[in-house]
């Protein structure tokens, strides 16, 4: 799957709905919870950054981590001309996420990962007390979404990802469309909402 996105990177940020959907979820995010210069962040399956890239100011350091080497050296560029000096990155085919975080957050990535229940326990381990998990997702679909690659999920039910929060020691502290993607398939437009869930750790 690396392969595929190490393809795709380049052209990554072409996509005018995948722009417009990372600014809304950043929106959600500042607007729900208080990002300081003391924040310490990571994205989970960064891409490119599209959602980092939106949140990197608003908080003291930010950690980009990701699986495709071609992704992170679309980030690796973008870090090169932006003035941001307190970025990471981790390679996480080389690395494993080590540090504590006081927020992390991950847009369109856990329906690519076939556990996603652990990979949520994991995120949670890696929070500071009181930190928070974002996670973004599809809502379950018929399959229709992706039409290049094959995936482990369809989307997921809002109640499942929920349970798991709970099951992570994460209360969920917003929960929301966070962005509707339209595509015209056989000639018809289909609607599939992400949604946007937030979690706190106890
Ligand atoms: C659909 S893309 C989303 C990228 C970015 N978050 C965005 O919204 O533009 C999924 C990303 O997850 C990454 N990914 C897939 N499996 C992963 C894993 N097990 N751990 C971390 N990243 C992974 C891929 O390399 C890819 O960059």
């Amino acid at each position: 799957m690396s392969d595929f996105f190490d393809n795709a990177a380049k052209e990554w940020d072409t996509k005018h709905q995948r722009v417009a959907q990372a600014k809304a979820i950043a929106q959600i995010i500042e607007q729900t919870i208080p990002l300081t210069r003391a924040t310490k962040a990571l994205e989970f399956g960064c891409g490119t950054g599209l959602l980092g890239f939106n949140l990197i100011e608003k908080v003291g350091e930010m950690t980009f981590s990701d699986t495709s080497r071609g992704m992170l050296s679309e980030v690796e560029n973008k870090l090169k001309i932006s003035a941001c000096t307190s970025a990471k990155i981790v390679d996480l085919n080389v690395a494993k996420i080590v540090d504590r975080y006081d927020l992390i957050f991950s847009s369109m990535v856990l329906h690519h990962i076939a556990d996603h229940k652990q990979t949520i326990a994991d995120l949670s381990q890696s929070l500071h007390p009181e930190g928070y998990l974002c996670i973004c997702d599809l809502d379950k679909e018929d399959g229709l979404f992706h039409s290049k690659e094959t995936v482990p999920h369809h989307g997921f039910e809002r109640a499942e990802i929920k349970q798991e929060f709970q099951n992570s020691g994460l209360n969920v502290i917003h929960s929301c469309t966070g962005f509707v993607n339209r595509k015209i398939i056989n000639g018809q437009e289909v609607d599939f909402p992400v949604f946007l869930l937030i979690g706190q750790k106890k």
